[in-house]
């Protein structure tokens, strides 16, 4: 009989919750929520808050090789703000019943994933505007929608995550613009980094929706609003009159404007080399982790010290 009742209360909570989420509204932490929508979401928010630290370090690389005091500056500010926007996230995903600590183990274990575009080297300074005008252009306009999804605490948190990438976009784009009007040598490493950041920046959307295991959940409880291919094809939409705005070449020779759809056309994705980099076989997989897993032993002491603090302070 128990057994009954709790089932029957339990399918009239999920039809609530389906409810709630059908009429446009947030789902709190101290809500009810399905434990497969809970898991989804720390799945998805902890991975992203992965990304945003392990994002720091292919720009950190040239922070000591800026080409001017005020560019060290700006790319500073911008690592910065990552890490606020990583810390940010992981406390998002912590209101759903996981500490931070935990999520740093699944990430520093290779358990967890990051975005595969923190896999690829930045061989020089123009790879500092690509990553700020490509991924940074690529987080816009996913987080822009995930402002808007179900889960209260990460729509909060993209509204304050987008106004900083949106600065870090301009100083990317501004890079680009600027070697652009430079000498041929500069010119040629600005279209060199645009061939080399171009397609792995379109593979951070994800898979093809039809190959997108999670989507279909996601989607159904408005924590995606918009598809893979949506979300992609309105990255290429916005991002190519930027190209061609300052002479730059989009490395796909396929890519051709419709005017019916008002879409562009773009050719096909080498998706074995996105499976490649998520199973860890990318170009930088192993260095990314091994220079996370040095910064957090190497950070040891300063959890220590906090903890030894707090429980001092906790039994005055
Ligand atoms: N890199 C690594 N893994 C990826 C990936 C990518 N670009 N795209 C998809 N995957 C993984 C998924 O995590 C999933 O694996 P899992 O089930 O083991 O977690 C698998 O591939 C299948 O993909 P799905 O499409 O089914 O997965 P999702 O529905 O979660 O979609 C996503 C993937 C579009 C990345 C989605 O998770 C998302 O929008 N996440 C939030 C945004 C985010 O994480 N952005 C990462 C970049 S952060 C950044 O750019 C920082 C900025 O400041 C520069």
């Amino acid at each position: 009989m128990n057994q009954q009742i709790i089932q029957e209360d339990d399918i009239r909570r999920e039809e609530e919750f389906n409810a709630r989420i059908a009429a446009g509204k947030t789902i709190e932490p101290k809500d009810w929520m399905p434990e497969r929508y809970r898991r989804q979401l720390l799945r998805m928010m902890s991975q992203h808050a992965h990304s945003e630290v392990v994002g720091m370090l292919p720009e950190g690389n040239w922070l000591t090789r800026a080409p001017s005091l005020m560019r060290k500056a700006v790319l500073l500010a911008k690592i910065q703000d990552e890490a606020g926007h990583g810390l940010y996230i992981y406390s998002g995903a912590e209101t759903l019943g996981t500490d931070r600590s935990e999520m740093i183990d699944q990430l520093l274990s290779g358990k967890a994933k990051y975005s595969s575009i923190f896999n690829y080297p930045t061989l020089n300074w123009a790879d500092m505007g690509a990553i700020g005008w490509l991924v940074d252009g690529a987080a816009i306009v996913n987080q822009t929608v995930l402002a808007k999804c179900s889960y209260g605490p990460y729509a909060r948190a993209m509204v304050r995550i987008c106004k900083e990438e949106n600065f870090h976009n301009k100083q990317g784009y501004q890079i680009m613009a600027v070697l652009m009007r430079g000498t041929k040598a500069q010119q040629e490493m600005a279209q060199d980094a645009m061939n080399r950041w171009w397609w792995p920046s379109l593979m951070m959307f994800g898979p093809p929706d039809k190959d997108s295991p999670n989507s279909g959940d996601l989607m159904r409880w408005k924590v995606k609003l918009q598809s893979n291919d949506d979300l992609r094809q309105r990255f290429i939409d916005r991002t190519v009159p930027q190209a061609e705005a300052i002479g730059l070449r989009i490395p796909d020779d396929k890519l051709k404007w419709n005017p019916q759809t008002r879409h562009y056309e773009f050719g096909e994705i080498n998706w074995e080399e996105f499976n490649n980099v998520i199973r860890g076989n990318g170009p930088c997989n192993k260095l990314r982790l091994k220079q996370r897993r040095d910064a957090h032993a190497e950070g040891n002491w300063v959890r220590e010290a906090a903890a030894a603090y707090a429980a001092k302070h906790a039994r005055a």
